[in-house]
Parts: structure tokens; sequence; C-alpha cells
């Protein structure tokens, strides 16, 4: 009798969680936004706690996650594997692209893409590609393959950038033009598969001016990655915050997506990036010695320092920035820098400017009240993902893993939510019908499901005994 109650029992667990699952509900974020995680692959090779692997991702987090990158073979014009080994099942590979791919089992709700290019694959050959309507016509029958094979919802574009000339660019002022190309015929290919089409744009005004035809990429592409970070860093030689949301200049991203939807971008289909890693600087000797109040702009070298798991001059992941801070031993203070509305973080001669929970939350909150599709995020691989720098503060909804990916996701639910708020105050006539409401009768029908079930289980589990 015994273990014919506990079989019993077990099994109605299991279809309350196969309902879960089915449902979808818990597969993914709740909320109707998009929240795009790329993961940078390479980050599989950083040392100790910063090696990041396709299983450390939290697909329940991400709407649609990014495999970046792949590269173009020009001599044959096809998209190819940059890490044969690692993205290959091929001479037993770590298969890196169907293990991505796969996770989708599990979550149903997630879209998978593979992003092609990034800043190491310069411009010079995607330049030719696009410039050449032969060649275009052998790329794309080779994207289609490789999605195909692999079973990607879709190709991520990120050539960086048309028609920017200068160090490892290379770019002509054509480029803009045949970009546009290049896209309407993926889309044209991509239609009869229901691919996604995206690709990741550069957030400053002189490479949105000289690269993209705004309004012409908008009704081709799915989504438009806006890349908004990167405004300074050391090669500025001095401090600045990588993210300002704002600025009395143009570098900043309310510029930059103010200026998108300017130019004609739709809104639902622009996405906000915001960055999980920092910028470092080295400032001189003497503002070592003074004690007035830090701030940012001071004069530094060309060059910043290095955090421990991604060893490049002038970047660190979050997480590094957060253990740095955690440890008192070395000496970090965290300042607020209120023009910018982003964090710095000052000890001795270095400096680090970069985003936290803080700057994240005013970042959506500015998104979201423009009605963009969403946040884009790069890269998950430098969030907190291990839970690493966590503490009873620190914890977003009792988790203690990925505090920057959590909160993008709790800042956009809010947000919608204040917005929802303000709008049946402000418009008494206010529209109906809206996927909030829809999300909050799913979650009723839900609770009635689960309410039901147990009256059902308790009533049959009485007549066991
Ligand atoms: C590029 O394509 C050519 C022709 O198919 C092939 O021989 C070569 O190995 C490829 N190069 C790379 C780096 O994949
Ligand atoms: C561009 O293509 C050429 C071959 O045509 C290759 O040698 C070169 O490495 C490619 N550039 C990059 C940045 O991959
Ligand atoms: C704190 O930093 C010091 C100096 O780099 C290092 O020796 C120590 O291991 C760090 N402590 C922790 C807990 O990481
Ligand atoms: C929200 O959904 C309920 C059903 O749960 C419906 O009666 C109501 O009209 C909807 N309200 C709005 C504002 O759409």
């Amino acid at each position: 009798m015994d273990i014919l109650k506990e079989l019993f029992l077990f099994s109605a667990f299991l279809i309350l969680i196969l309902h879960v699952d089915i449902n979808g509900a818990i597969s993914g974020p709740t909320h109707n936004k998009v929240v795009v995680c790329y993961i940078g692959t390479w980050s599989v090779y950083r040392p100790s706690r910063g090696k990041f692997d396709i299983e450390d991702l939290d697909p329940s987090l991400c709407t649609h996650v990014i495999y970046s990158f792949a590269g173009l073979n020009s001599t044959d014009d096809t998209i190819r594997a940059l890490d044969p080994w690692q993205d290959l099942s091929d001479d037993y590979g770590k298969d890196g692209y169907n293990r991505l791919v796969r996770l989708k089992q599990e979550y149903p709700h997630l879209k998978v893409s593979i992003a092609i290019g990034g800043w190491n694959e310069g411009s010079t050959n995607y330049s030719r590609l696009a410039a050449d309507p032969a060649r275009r016509g052998r790329f794309i029958v080779s994207v289609l393959n490789l999605l195909r094979k692999h079973q990607f919802d879709g190709l991520d574009l990120d050539w960086e950038f048309p028609a920017k000339r200068g160090a490892k660019r290379g770019g002509i002022p054509q480029d803009k033009a045949n970009f546009l190309l290049l896209v309407k015929e993926l889309r044209a290919a991509f239609n009869k598969f229901n691919y996604l089409l995206t690709a990741a744009f550069g957030a400053g005004k002189d490479t949105i001016d000289i690269a993209y035809d705004v309004a012409g990429l908008s009704v081709y592409l799915d989504f438009i990655h806006m890349m908004c970070y990167d405004y300074h860093g050391a090669w500025d030689s001095k401090t600045g915050a990588n993210a300002p949301l704002r600025s009395s200049d143009v570098l900043n991203v309310e510029y930059s997506i103010n200026y998108m939807l300017k130019l004609g971008a739709d809104p639902s289909k622009l996405v906000m990036g915001v960055p999980f890693y920092g910028r470092t600087f080295l400032v001189g000797n003497t503002a070592l010695s003074s004690v007035r109040e830090r701030k940012l702009g001071e004069s530094s070298e060309s060059t910043g320092f290095q955090g421990p798991f991604t060893k490049e001059d002038g970047f660190m992941g979050y997480h590094e920035i957060c253990l740095e801070l955690k440890n008192t031993s070395l000496g970090y203070t965290r300042y607020w820098d209120s023009d910018s509305q982003t964090p710095f973080a000052v000890s001795g001669q270095k400096v680090i400017t970069y985003d936290d929970p803080e700057s994240l939350t005013e970042k959506i909150k500015f998104a979201m009240e423009k009605g963009l599709a969403g946040c884009m995020i790069w890269s998950i691989d430098t969030d907190d993902f291990r839970g690493d720098c966590a503490d009873d503060d620190s914890n977003v909804n009792g988790h203690s893993n990925y505090p920057l990916l959590r909160t993008v996701n709790k800042a956009i639910e809010q947000t919608l939510e204040d917005i929802e708020r303000n709008k049946i105050n402000v418009i008494p006539h206010g529209e109906t019908q809206d996927d909030t409401n829809n999300t909050a009768m799913k979650n009723n029908m839900n609770y009635i499901f689960v309410l039901t079930l147990s009256v059902i289980i308790k009533i049959v589990y009485c007549q066991l005994i």
C-alpha cells in the first residue's frame, strides 16, 4: 500500500511538472519582450571560474541566444566555423552548435541563432562579398545549408562595419547600399523557412550615418541589435563611461536609440544592447596624490589593465569586476557618475567604468518607455554566472547566479507594469487587449489548473488509504 501511495504521489508530481513544461510558462521569461543573449563561445578557454561552457547557460532567462561567431570563407563565399573543434562534431569535436540548439528540447521557447562576423573578422571580405551578386548568392545558399544542418532558428549579421575605413576595416562607400542588398536577398531566401534574420549595429552616430540604410534595413530585418557600448575606453586617453545612458555629446545610449528611431527604425524591431563588461583605465600619479573626489574625465594611459579571466587590456567582465570590488584588500571604492547614470570603481591608479544592476535598471526603463522590442546582452559569459559575488544583498529573486541577467528581466517586468499602471491612470478609455493581460490570464489559468489537480489528487489519495 505504501509503495502504491508513493507511486501515486510521484506521478501526480510528474504531471504537474509536465504541465508547466508543455504550457511553456516556466520555460522562458514571463514578459513579452525579447532578451537576446550573446555567447562569446571562446569564453570556454578562460581559466578557472571564468570558464564558460554552453551548459552554464540558463536558457530560462533569455528569449533568444546567439552563438558568436562564425566567419566567412572568402575563397568559396561560404559561412564557416571559426573554431571547428569547438563548434562541430567532426574529428571528435565538442559539437558546440548542436549542443546549443539541443537546449530547445528542454526550453521550447528558446530561439537559437548563429552570428557571423565580429570585430576580428574585419570588414574587407564582407565588403567584397556584398558587392558581388554571384558571391551573395553562393553565400546565401551556404547559410541555408548551415541553418538546416544544425537546426538553427536564424542568422545574425555582425559585419563591423559597412563602409568604415581605418584600422582593419577598409570599407568602401558602396557598402551601405550593398549591405541592404545582402539583407534583402537573405530575407527573400529566409521567408520560405521562417528563419530569423537579425543584425548587430554599431551605435556611434558616425557609424550609423556611414554604414546603415536604417529605414530600409528595418523593413527586412526581424530585429536590430544596437551595440550600445564601447562609447569610451582607454583609447580616449582619459576615463569615461563604457555605456553612458546620457551625456552632453552624441556618445550615449539615449542618443543612439533616439537617432535610430528618427531615421525610421521600427521600435518593435529595435533592441537596446547592454554590456555585461566594463572598461579599465590607468590614471597618472598626479591623480593618485590628490584626495579630491574622483570623477570621470581624468587623463589616463592609452592602454587599460586586464582582468584575471578575460586577460584583455582595457576590458573586464562583470564577474571579474564584482569579485575585485568584493575583495576589500584590493581597496576599491564604487562611485556613481550621475551624468552618465553608470557606476565606476577606483583603487589607486586603477579605474573601471561598468554597468551594474542599478545602471541596467535605468537603461531598461528608458528602453521600455521608448516601446523597444527588448534588450540584448553582450555577453552573458561575463555575468556572474556562477554566483561567486553573491551575498544576501545582491540576490535577485532568491537566486545568486546571473545577477545582471536577472536584473534585466526583472526591470523589464517592473517597468512594463509601471507603464501599464500609468496608462490606466492617464487614459480613462485605455486600450482593452494587450499581452500583459494575457500573461496574467495565463497565470490565472495555471493557478486554477494546479488547484483543480490538487483537489483531484486529494480525493483519489484519500480513497487509496
Ligand atoms: C575555404 O574554402 C576552400 C574551398 O572550398 C577550402 O579549400 C578551404 O579549406 C576553406 N578554408 C577554410 C579556412 O575553411
Ligand atoms: C579575407 O580573405 C582572405 C582570403 O581571400 C584571407 O586570407 C583573410 O584572412 C581574410 N580576412 C580575415 C580578416 O579573415
Ligand atoms: C584578494 O586579493 C588579494 C590580492 O590580489 C589576493 O591575494 C586574494 O586571494 C584575494 N582574495 C579573494 C577572496 O579573492
Ligand atoms: C483582461 O482579461 C480579463 C479576463 O481575465 C478581461 O475580462 C478584461 O477585459 C481584460 N482587461 C483588459 C484591460 O484587457
